[in-house]
């Protein structure tokens, strides 16, 4: 099979494209973020990296919380601009039209609109080079109540949407299920 050798790359697909907020000067301000997932499970952890410079990790080192903020496709514009505009020149809460809410973090500021809603708390922040990757502790999650079915969040409600990075840069929504994990591979144990 031939393969053709691409150098050191960021090549990795899907990533999330999730709206992280921070109050930054008392104000709410959210950017987007694909370089992120889930680290760890007990507690849940979350680790975000971010380029020193963007305004929202000012906000970040200043309070030591921050959101997290999983936005459906219907708000794949409002993410898109959270990604190319900074807070430092507009913003971006007005021109988006987010509702903010609070939970018990009141320097988290969270996304009405977005179905869920993660307060997190640093817990460390480790230096990488471009960026720094903020890894935070999940102190709550919040679903917004339409986007459940039997109290459980509902995935075909939810509509989160990917990020294809370099070289296409897309967005994308998601596709049809593939199989159960943890149990369509089984039919390859050995018997
Ligand atoms: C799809 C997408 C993903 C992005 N992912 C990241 C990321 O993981 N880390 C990062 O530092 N910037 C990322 N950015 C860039 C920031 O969101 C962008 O610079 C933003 O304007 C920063 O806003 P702020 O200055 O208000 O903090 C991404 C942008 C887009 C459009």
């Amino acid at each position: 099979m031939g393969k053709v050798l691409m150098g050191p790359s960021t090549l990795a697909y899907p990533l999330p494209a999730w709206l992280i907020g921070a109050k930054v000067a008392d104000k709410p301000n959210f950017m987007t973020a694909a370089w992120a997932g889930i680290c760890n499970s007990d507690p849940p952890k979350i680790a975000i990296s971010i380029r020193h410079q963007r305004y929202t990790n000012s906000g970040i080192k200043h309070s030591r919380v921050f959101s997290v903020n999983i936005p459906s496709a219907a708000l794949v514009k409002e993410t898109d601009y959270c990604g190319s505009a900074s807070g430092k020149t507009v913003d971006k809460v007005e021109i988006c039209k987010f509702k903010i809410f609070y939970g018990t973090l009141t320097d988290a500021p969270l996304i009405e609109q977005c179905p869920v809603n993660m307060e997190c708390k640093v817990e460390q922040v480790i230096d990488l080079g471009s960026h720094g990757l903020v890894i935070g502790e999940i102190l709550e999650t919040h679903v917004s109540e339409d986007c459940l079915t039997d109290g459980k969040p509902d995935i075909e409600k939810i509509k989160p949407f990917a990020y294809i990075g370099r070289p296409v840069e897309h967005y994308r929504a998601m596709g049809e299920s593939l199989g159960k994990a943890f149990s369509i591979g089984q039919s390859l144990r050995k018997k």
